[in-house]
This record gives structure tokens, sequence and C-alpha cells, in this order.
């Protein structure tokens, strides 16, 4: 949420700064500005652009002014959290002289104390953002006295709340001042060149020398030197980081979106996140957990906490713990976990399951667990990423990046992996046969295959979308392991296409929804032949007859479903847990086909972030 980039040390700073805020734009697109030091000393050049759609490309704009001789330089994309989408809330923000330029990912949740006692002593805001005080707690600390690093750590010590800073300042013009507190940042060096930024695809482009900067940390990057420190002035070690990414995964390579791009990468997502997994005789290898099969087998319950796509996979893989490893077993959604007094402790395994390993709130439920005394386990696609760093364990998605807004092919390579986990678990409790385990990571393996064949339906799937583009209500239906299917197909439908899409427990319907349903109604339901089609298919009847219109993700082949239904989204057959990895793929693909038919951008849903780094 909001994407942030710094450098100095070069003459191309603009160019570099632009192309590096056009890789961050799926952290907010609300708007962007580039804020530049002159070395020939006349101060600092800011230009910002609230033009929904083009303000990155605003900012290149041969009409604008920039320093000749580029010092150090930030820009920003934004996702407004506090004060609109406008040209003055929009980053760089600067402090009353226009010598000190911030950048910001996060909230500054005292903004409002700090910025009446900044006000009563003569400064003025021109924003409506938390991160305008920053700008002038920097200011006033340096008008005291103190040097432009002291000055943002004594700065830093009042703020409270999470964030990402990036400064710089007139006085010294080659000089980035870098600060962060839970949300990430990421240094980076070149020959004779410092860079900092939201994330490593990013910085991917100029380098692969990057490093991590921990909590309350301030980095000074010079071209030649970066200096770290904590807040109290104690210098800090930098830690490298190990980049796996190519430059090219993080671009389009020829498809119209990421979405798109994303979406036919998920046989070889899943296929690498679960290479190594399991060995010839069906036994599972989770080494890097550093856990024994005996430890594993003491945790009395599982928790996983999980936000949005996350959640859903989270949810999946739930059910596949309970089912194969016999413990209690659940899902949360992380924002309600961290403040509802949960009741767990060391005989609890918390898994904590982000794409990103950002996402603030899952962040602080993990932080939370780990309070209580669980082990926790971060299920992540970023290496280096906060919770990976935080967790007392990590397993990595090997997704390789995903840019598009709404998750696709991460989502798919966290159900793969937790589901692997669920058998590794169902080993260490000794509660699952060779015949069953085999069979089961036979069906994982094949998952990637199987997605494919999906991929090779995908104009029948766009195809089917295209007759209820201009519904407005979709119901999604599924039972057991069909529900969260359910929940994702809705998910992306809504965030996507930008339709009222609700999704129930198909046997719930009928203790409330039904009332909704009359002819016109769409009714998506998971239809595939699991343990409960027959109960399903009861569901579906109710709908029927109240006049809905059926379109059911059923099984290749499957005429009798064919007949019940008025559309199918067809699937290959795979064993019931496997079913969210292929059946959740026609639903991406009905979803994309909607937002396209009305016009909506699939890289860039509105009021959406990729990275949701604030409460
Ligand atoms: C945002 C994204 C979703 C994602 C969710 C959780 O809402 O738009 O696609 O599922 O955050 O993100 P995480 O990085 O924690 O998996």
């Amino acid at each position: 949420m909001c994407g942030i980039i710094g450098l100095t040390g070069s003459s191309d700073a603009l160019r570099i700064l632009r192309e590096g805020l056009e890789t961050l734009e799926y952290r907010g697109y609300d708007s962007a500005g580039i804020a530049i030091v002159d070395r020939d000393g006349s101060g600092i050049t800011r230009h910002r652009s609230a033009e929904q759609g083009h303000a990155i490309a605003d900012l290149g704009d041969p009409s604008l002014v920039w320093p000749v001789s580029p010092g150090a330089g930030i820009g920003h994309t934004r996702w407004a959290t506090h004060g609109a989408p406008t040209h003055d809330n929009a980053h760089p923000h600067a402090d009353c002289t226009g010598a000190i330029s911030v950048v910001h990912n996060g909230i500054i949740e005292n903004h409002r104390e700090l910025a009446a006692a900044l006000v009563a002593e003569g400064h003025s805001m021109s924003s409506a953002t938390d991160t305008e005080v920053v700008a002038h707690l920097i200011e006033r600390e340096h008008l005291r006295g103190l040097a432009p690093a002291d000055a943002v750590r004594s700065a830093v010590r009042e703020l409270r709340g999470d964030f990402a800073l990036c400064i710089v300042l007139a006085d010294e013009p080659d000089l980035l001042v870098a600060a962060r507190r839970t949300s990430p940042l990421i240094i980076g060096t070149g020959p004779s060149v410092g860079y900092v930024a939201s994330d490593i695809a990013a910085l991917l482009p100029m380098t692969r020398e990057l490093f991590t900067l921990g909590d309350d940390e301030v980095a000074e990057v010079r071209p030649n030197e970066i200096r770290v420190t904590d807040l109290e002035g104690g210098l800090v070690e930098l830690s490298p980081l190990r980049v796996t990414w190519d430059v090219r995964a993080a671009q389009k390579g020829g498809y119209d979106d990421f979405m798109t791009k994303e979406i036919h990468e998920q046989p070889s997502a899943v296929a690498e996140t679960l290479l190594g997994r399991f060995a010839d005789d069906g036994t599972t290898d989770f080494e890097e957990l550093g856990l024994t099969r005996s430890q594993l087998a003491a945790f009395h319950r599982v928790v996983f906490l999980a936000c949005g796509s996350s959640y859903h996979a989270a949810l999946s893989a739930s059910l596949a713990t309970e089912h194969f490893a016999r413990v209690p077993a659940s899902a949360e959604v992380a924002s309600e976990f961290r403040y509802r007094g949960a009741v767990i402790g060391p005989e609890t395994l918390v898994v904590v399951v982000s794409q990103s390993g950002e996402s603030v709130d899952t962040l602080h439920a993990m932080r939370e667990a780990k309070l209580q005394g669980a082990t926790t386990v971060a299920v992540t696609n970023v290496v280096g990423s906060v919770m990976a760093r935080e967790a007392d364990a990590v397993l990595y998605t090997r997704a390789g990046p995903e840019i598009g807004v709404a998750s696709t092919k991460c989502h798919l390579a966290q159900i793969a992996l937790l589901e692997a986990f669920a058998l590794h678990l169902a080993i260490a409790r000794g509660v699952i046969d060779a015949a069953s385990l085999t069979r089961a990571g036979a069906a994982l393996i094949e998952t990637p295959r199987l997605i494919t064949r999906c991929l090779d339906k995908i104009e029948e799937y766009f195809s089917v979308a295209q007759r209820y583009a201009d519904v407005n209500d979709f119901y999604f239906l599924g039972r057991r392991i069909g529900y969260p299917i359910a929940l994702e197909g809705a998910l992306k439908l809504k965030e996507l296409a930008y339709v009222r899409a609700e999704a129930y427990p198909a046997g719930e319907m009928k203790h409330g929804p039904i009332a909704l349903i009359e002819p016109g109604a769409i009714v998506v339901v998971v239809a595939t032949r699991t343990t409960l089609w027959e109960k399903v298919m009861a569901n579906v009847e109710e709908m029927r007859a109240r006049g809905a219109t059926i379109i059911a993700v059923a099984e290749e082949g499957d005429d009798e479903t064919e007949s019940l239904v008025d559309a199918v989204l067809s699937v290959p057959a795979t064993m019931e847990f496997c079913s969210p990895i292929i059946d959740v793929v026609p639903l991406q693909c009905f979803a994309y086909a909607i937002a396209r038919a009305r016009g909506n951008d699939p890289d860039r849903p509105r009021n959406l972030a990729k990275v949701v780094t604030v409460e």
C-alpha cells in the first residue's frame, strides 16, 4: 500500500524514479509524485499529479522543469488513507521552507496531536495527510541544529504507528535518509549509486545487491556509503537479501496485463512450489521448518491467519489439515484475530499466510500469537519480507513476483504448499497410511497439469462469462472444500468487475439469503464430484425452483450435472482436497472476462492496492 522509491548518485534520476514508480504502481495508484534535490544548490524540485490513470506518465511531461544536475531523489505512488486522492495530498510532502521532502507508506497514528503541536509552534500544514507532520518534525529538529539523520531519528521517536519513510534535504543534496517501523523498505547499492524502495521488484532492473532495513532503524544512503543506525544512534550491520527472481519475471512478457500473465503462470507456480516436497516413497520434506516430526506432533492445534485471497487459501488448508492430520485446525481473518483476545499458547502452531509477507493485519496477528507463546510459521512468496524475518520458521511459495492486484498464482501456490504441509503433519502425527499418502501426494503433483488443462479452456470460460457481463448480483455457493472456492470466486468478481457477489455455504442459503432469490438471480455453484455433490445439487434445486439461473463449476464429461444447470465451467477431475487448486481457475477467468467486458482494468481495480500495509 503506497510505493516508495529513492535514489542517489545517478545523473538519470528522473527516468529511474519514474520507472521504479511504474513497477510499484500495484501498491497504489491514487496519485504520484517525485522530488529531486539540485546539486547546484537551487533546492528541491517537486512535481505531483493526482490524475487517475496517468499520474506517473504526467511526471514525465517535457514541460516540467527538473534539476539539470540531480542529487538524491524520491518518488511515491499513493493509495489514499488520510486525505482524498488530490494533488495537495499527493506525496512527496514538504516542510514550511520546501527544503525537506518526505515520502511515506503506512499510517502515523498520532498525526493529529503532532500536527496540532507543530501548528501551535508556527508551522503551516498544506495537506490533509498524516505524512506531512514528518516533514515538519524533521524541519523543527534540523532547525535546532541536528544533522539530517539525527533530525530524522528524533522525529521518528515521536511517531506512533507503522511507517516506511524516505527523505531528501536541500542542505545535503546527495543524501537519502530512510527509516521504517513495520512497513517494508529495501536498500540497494550499485557502482556509486544508492537506492531505497518498498520492494525488490522496483530495484531489480538496477541491482541485485540488496539489503533489508530493520524496525526502528535509520539509513543514511550516499552514493558510495550506506550507514545504518538504531534510534539511539548505535551502528547496525546491514543484512543482505538473497534474491532469486529475475527482472523479466516482474514484467508483462507480451501479455495484455499482469493478471493474464499470472493466470498463465499458475501451472509453473504450483509446480515450483511443490518441487522437492515429496520423495518417491510419498514422504514429505519440510526440513527448512527446523521442527522435528515429534515437535510437530506435539501441537494440539493449528491456527491459520490471513487476509483476502490468502484467507481463502488458509480456509482450504484448515479443512485439509483437519482431514489428513486429524488435529483441530481453523482459519481466521487476521484483522479480527488480533483484537479478539484469542486463547492460544505454546501448544498452538500458528501459520500466517501472506503472499507479500507484509499485510499489516496478518503481521500484527502473528506478533500477537508470538507474544502468547505460539510457534509461528510464515507462508509467503517474498524472500526477506517482514513476516519471513519475524516468524519462527518460513515456508516459501515459489510463484515468482505477483504484480496483479487480485491474487491468482500465489493463491494456488499457497493452497498447494499448505496441502503438502497438511500431509507432512499427518505423517508426523502417524495418522496417515502409506497408500493414502501416496494417493494424495500424486494428486497434488498432478495439479499443475490439470491447471494447464483448465487454461486450454480459457475461451470457453470467457464465452460463458460474456453472457452474464451485465448482471449486477451473483451468489456463489459451495460446501466443505467447495466453500472457500466459492468465497474466492465471489471475491474475484467483486474486486475486478465491481458487482455484488455473495458467497455462502450452500446449505446456509435457506436460513435467510434464499429470500433474495427470484427469476434473474445468478447462482454460481461449485458442483464437482466431491462427497457432498448430491447435497450441493439438492441446494441447487432449491435455487432453480425459485427461478435462479445456475452456472456450475463441474467436471468434464459430467452430463448429469450439466443437465441440471444452465451453464457449465468445466474442469478436470481431481482428488477432493486438490479441487481448490483447480476449480478456482475458471472463476478467475470468469471474473476477468466480466471485468474486461465492463471496461475495467484488471491490474488496477478501483480502491484497491496489492499490499495492504495499513489497518
Ligand atoms: C490485498 C490484495 C489481495 C490479497 C490480500 C492479502 O487485499 O488485493 O489479493 O489476497 O491483500 O495479501 P497478502 O499479501 O497478505 O497475501
